[in-house]
C-alpha cells in the first residue's frame, strides 16, 4: 500500500484550519493541525511531516519564525506560506528564506491543490535525483561507463572476466552503445595498462594506406617512402592494438590480420625482416560479421579467431531504465565542461526521453543533455529545445497518435510531438487557466505561451 503523505497545518483561524483539513484529508493526506509556530515545532520535531503549510500572521510565533526555526533545525523541511491576497512581497521573502511555494489567502480549494500536488512532484524528483547522485558516486559502472541495467552487469562482468587475460574480444552492437568505451576498459583494467593502447579506425583509410600505417614500410618501397617507417603493431608492442569498425576491413588486409593474430608476427611492407611482437587484440563492430562472413565479405577463419569472447553491447532501448542515471551523469559532465550549475531535470522531460527509441542510443542522448545543458535557464532543465523546430512535420504526427510512428521518429519531431500532447493535457486539466498551468509544469508563463503559439493550442477550448 502506498504511504499517505502527512501534511502539518498551521493557522491560528480554526474555522479556516477545519476546512483547510477536510479538503487535504479529501484529497488523500493524512493532517495534523496547529493553531500556531510554537505549537507546530513542537509537533515537528517529534513527528515526521512531508510538508508544512502555515499562516503567516500568528500569535506566540508567525509562519516566518516558524519556518526560520524548522529551516534551521531541519534544512530539507517543505514548507508552503499562506499569505493575505496581493501581499506578494511577502511571499517572496518567504521563499528566499526557504519556503517552496506559497498560496494567496483567502485559500481556493483549486490553487492549494495544485501547489501541493507540485511541491510533492518537485519533492520526488529531488529525492530521485539525490539517490541517482549517490549511485553514480558509488561507481555504477566500470571506468566512464554508466549503467546499472542487469545487460550492462554482465558486460562489467565480462570486462572484468577477460581483461587480465590475452584473449581477443569482439565488441559488437550498435552505433554509440559504448564499443569504444568498453575496449578502453578492458585495457585500463589489464596488466598492459601502462603500455600503448592503439586504435586502427579500418574505415578511415584507403587499403594501401592502411596496410603501411598497420604495418610500417621500409626505405624505398614504394614511391614516397623516402625512409623507414614503424607501423601501428610495432608501435602497440606490449600494450593493445584496438581495430574499430572492423566490419571494413577491406578483404586483403583481413589475410595479413589473420597471420598476425596466429604467428603473432609480420613484415614491414619492402622488408624481409619477420618482425615478432605481443600485442593483445581487440575488435568493435556494428555489423553482423557472422552474416558478411556468410556472403562473402568476411573471412570465417578471421571471424572465428576474433570472435574468441565476445561482447555485445545492449542498445539504449533494450535499457531504458539506465537513462535516469546516463542523463544525470551528463549534466554533471557538461556542468564542468560548461561551467554552469544545473542541478536535474524535470519529471516531463524525463517522462519523454524514457519514452523515445533512441536510434543513436547513448552518444544520441549524450547530445541531447549537452544540449539541454547550454540551453537551460534554470537550475532545472524544464524544457525542451529542439535543434531543428519541425513543427510542421510534429503536429502532422499528433493527427494520428501511434507508438509504431513514435519510434520511427527523430528525437526533435518525437520531443515536439510528445510536448505538444503534454501542454495539450495539462490546460486540458486545468481548464485553459494559464497561471496554474505554469505552477504545475514549472514552465514559466512566458515560455508557456511561446510553446502554445508554436503548437497551435487554443487555451480557451478547455475553459468551463
Ligand atoms: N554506458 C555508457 N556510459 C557513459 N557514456 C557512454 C556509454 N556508452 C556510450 N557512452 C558515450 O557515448 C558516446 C559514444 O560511445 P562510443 O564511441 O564508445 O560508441 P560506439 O559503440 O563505439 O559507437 P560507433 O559504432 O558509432 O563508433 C561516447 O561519448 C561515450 O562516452
Ligand atoms: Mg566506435
Amino acid at each position: 500500500m502506498i504511504r499517505k503523505k502527512k501534511i502539518l497545518v498551521v493557522e491560528d483561524d480554526e474555522y479556516v484550519l477545519g476546512s483547510i483539513k477536510i479538503l487535504l484529508n479529501k484529497e488523500g493526506y493524512e493532517v495534523n493541525t496547529a493553531l500556531d509556530g510554537l505549537e507546530a515545532l513542537s509537533l515537528y520535531r517529534n513527528n515526521s511531516y512531508d510538508l508544512v503549510i502555515a499562516d503567516l500572521k500568528m500569535p506566540r510565533m508567525d509562519g516566518f519564525e516558524l519556518l526560520k526555526q524548522l529551516k534551521l533545525e531541519f534544512p530539507d523541511v517543505s514548507f508552503i506560506m499562506m499569505t493575505a491576497f496581493g501581499s506578494i512581497k511577502t511571499a517572496v521573502d518567504a521563499m528566499k528564506i526557504g519556503a517552496y511555494d506559497y498560496v494567496a489567502k483567502p485559500v481556493s480549494a483549486e490553487e492549494i491543490r495544485l501547489v501541493i500536488q507540485r511541491t510533492f512532484e518537485r519533492q520526488d524528483l529531488i529525492i530521485e535525483i539525490l539517490t541517482l547522485r549517490k549511485e553514480l558516486e558509488e561507481r555504477f559502472g566500470l571506468d566512464n561507463i554508466i549503467g546499472k541495467s542487469n545487460t550492462m552487469q554482465h558486460v562489467y562482468d565480462s570486462i572484468l572476466q577477460v581483461a587480465n587475460t590475452d584473449a581477443t574480444v569482439l565488441i559488437t552492437g550498435e552505433t554509440g552503445t559504448g564499443k569504444e568505451l568498453v575496449a578502453h576498459a578492458i585495457h585500463h583494467n589489464s596488466n598492459r595498462k601502462n603500455c600503448p593502447f592503439v586504435v586502427i579506425n579500418c574505415s578511415a583509410l584507403p587499403e594501401t594506406l592502411l596496410e603501411s600505417e598497420l604495418f610500417g614500410h621500409e626505405e624505398g618501397a614504394f614511391t614516397g617512402a623516402t625512409k623507414q617507417r614503424i607501423g601501428k603493431f610495432e608501435y602497440a608492442d606490449t600494450g593493445t592494438v584496438f581495430f574499430d569498425e572492423m566490419g571494413n576491413l577491406p578483404l586483403s588486409m583481413q589475410t595479413k590480420l589473420l597471420r598476425l593474430l596466429q604467428e603473432k608476427s609480420f613484415e614491414r611492407i619492402g622488408g624481409n625482416q619477420t618482425i615478432k611482437v605481443n600485442v593483445r587484440v581487440l575488435a568493435a563492430t556494428n555489423k553482423d560479421l557472422n552474416k558478411l562472413s556468410g556472403e562473402g565479405c568476411f573471412r570465417k577463419d578471421l571471424y572465428y579467431r576474433l570472435n574468441v569472447i565476445p561482447i555485445q553491447l545492449p542498445s539504449l532501448k533494450e535499457r531504458r531504465e539506465d537513462i535516469p542515471l546516463l542523463v544525470t551523469h551528463f549534466i554533471e559532465k557538461y556542468n564542468k565542461v560548461f561551467k554552469k550549475e544545473i542541478k536535474s531535470i524535470s519529471q516531463h522531460v524525463l517522462n519523454m526521453l524514457m519514452s523515445y527509441c533512441w536510434p543513436g542510443n547513448v552518444r544520441e542522448l549524450e547530445n541531447f543533455v549537452e544540449r539541454a545543458v547550454i540551453m537551460a535557464k534554470d537550475a532545472v532543465i524544464t524544457e525542451i529545445e529542439l535543434s531543428t523546430p519541425n513543427q510542421k512535420q510534429a503536429r502532422e504526427r499528433l493527427e494520428d497518435i501511434d507508438d509504431d510512428q513514435i519510434t520511427d521518429s527523430s528525437l526533435d519531431d518525437f520531443l515536439a510531438h510528445y510536448e505538444n500532447i503534454y501542454i495539450t493535457n495539462l490546460l486540458k486539466r486545468c481548464k485553459g487557466r494559464i497561471d496554474s498551468s505554469a505552477k504545475i509544469s514549472g514552465i514559466d508563463v512566458k515560455t508557456l505561451y511561446r510553446k502554445m503559439k508554436k503548437y497551435n493550442i487554443n487555451k480557451d477550448i478547455f475553459k468551463d
